[in-house]
């Protein structure tokens, strides 16, 4: 321990992620410039040329590989504009991935070069993130149990071991027929703040059920249980009498009426059980690993307030965005998967009034 005043002399720390080829080249392919295919305006597609660049829309979703749309927005006036990114990338799972089992290839999950070739990939990309981050942003980083321990490495290297907010454990559970190991039923997000300064609002789960089943209504219609009224001064006691909020039992008891609309459920902690979007769930499109919107409502209410700019950078199906939209959030959504960016943009102009830029590398 070192005293108040006393300098350390401890190193500041090494331990580092090392891999055959480990290079930090953030370049990739370059791009001049991104082409303008379409602009959305609530639903329908307007003819980009109509619209003057200050009259186009905010959000942008763009199909390319997102080394090089990175390195492009980095040079465009991005940097450290974005508040929060999100990302889903491939998992070093070893598979191919078509949509609705086995219509169209939508990306591949396989890496000749193993996990070094994989960890090329995802390193210089994580690094151009935070190079857009705002220094308030946050980035979420989804992966399982394949690769997360490296990725955890390195994003302490990226972004600082004490920036790391929370491990999110994922839980979906449902059935398996695995019976070789426990079932594997949960994924990891790595949450990281880029600075000490950084927004977190603490998200709270639904009133229990059980309040809400013995609930008895007042005359002006609101919901309220029964407690105790507890140790209080009697000048409490009689302010809160004065607001109605005391009454007297048929046993000639006090009891405290707690208003259902002024209470809060349970904080949330770093367990998140949110089932995966089911066989018949009208949110699903048939992209293979599509997240649920409500995993994405989460990560975007804890992290950013209305206004802020979110980014996914393996925006698949485009769950984040659509998500951010009906939140009040700008978003840019990146793909390079011809089928992930022709469903994201089928779902942004079917839904709540969104208006964006289709661009192409
Ligand atoms: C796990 S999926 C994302 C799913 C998404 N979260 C959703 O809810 O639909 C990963 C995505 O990363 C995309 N991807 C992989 N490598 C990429 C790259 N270098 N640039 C852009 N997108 C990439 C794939 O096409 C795929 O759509």
């Amino acid at each position: 321990m070192v005293g108040k005043g006393e300098k350390s002399s401890r190193k500041q720390d090494s331990a580092l992620l090392a891999w055959n080829g480990k290079s930090s080249n953030k370049a990739g392919i370059p791009i001049s410039s991104l082409q303008l295919d379409s602009v959305y305006l609530h639903g329908n597609a307007v003819d980009p040329a109509s619209l003057p660049p200050e009259k186009r829309p905010p959000c942008k979703l763009i199909k390319g590989d997102n080394i090089a749309v990175m390195n492009h927005l980095l040079s465009t006036g991005w940097k450290e504009k974005i508040d929060l990114i999100y990302i889903d990338p491939p998992f070093w799972s070893g598979e191919d991935y078509y949509t609705n089992g086995e219509e169209a290839l939508a990306y591949k999950d396989r890496w000749e070069g193993g996990i070094d070739s994989y960890l090329a990939m995802i390193f210089p990309r994580l690094q151009l993130m935070r190079d857009l981050l705002a220094e308030t942003g946050s980035i979420f980083v989804h992966v399982d149990w394949h690769a997360g321990h490296y990725i955890k490495l390195l994003l302490d290297e990226i972004f600082g071991r004490g920036n790391l907010r929370n491990e999110i454990v994922w839980y979906y559970g449902g059935p398996s027929p695995v019976k070789t190991s426990f079932p594997r039923k949960h994924d990891v997000i790595y949450y990281y703040a880029k600075g000490k300064d950084f927004t977190f609002s603490p998200q709270y789960a639904p009133i229990k059920q059980y309040l809400r089943d013995r609930a008895r209504t007042d005359p002006n219609g609101r919901l309220w249980v029964d407690q105790n009224v507890g140790k209080i001064t009697a000048r409490k006691f009689n302010e809160l009498a004065s607001e109605g909020r005391v009454f007297k039992t048929k046993t000639g008891r006090y009891r405290r009426k707690q208003f259902l609309d002024e209470m809060s459920g349970d904080m949330i902690d770093d367990v998140w059980a949110i089932p995966i979007i089911n066989s018949q769930a009208n949110e699903r499109l048939g992209y293979p690993t599509q997240k649920p919107e409500a995993l994405l409502q989460r990560v975007i209410a804890c992290a950013t307030k209305e206004g802020d700019i979110i980014a996914d950078f393996f925006c698949g199906s485009g769950t984040s965005l659509i998500v951010a939209e009906s939140m009040g959030r700008p978003w840019i959504g990146v793909d390079s998967s011809d089928v992930a960016i022709s469903i994201a943009r089928d779902r942004l102009t079917r839904g709540i009034e969104a208006s964006f830029t289709l661009e192409t590398t």
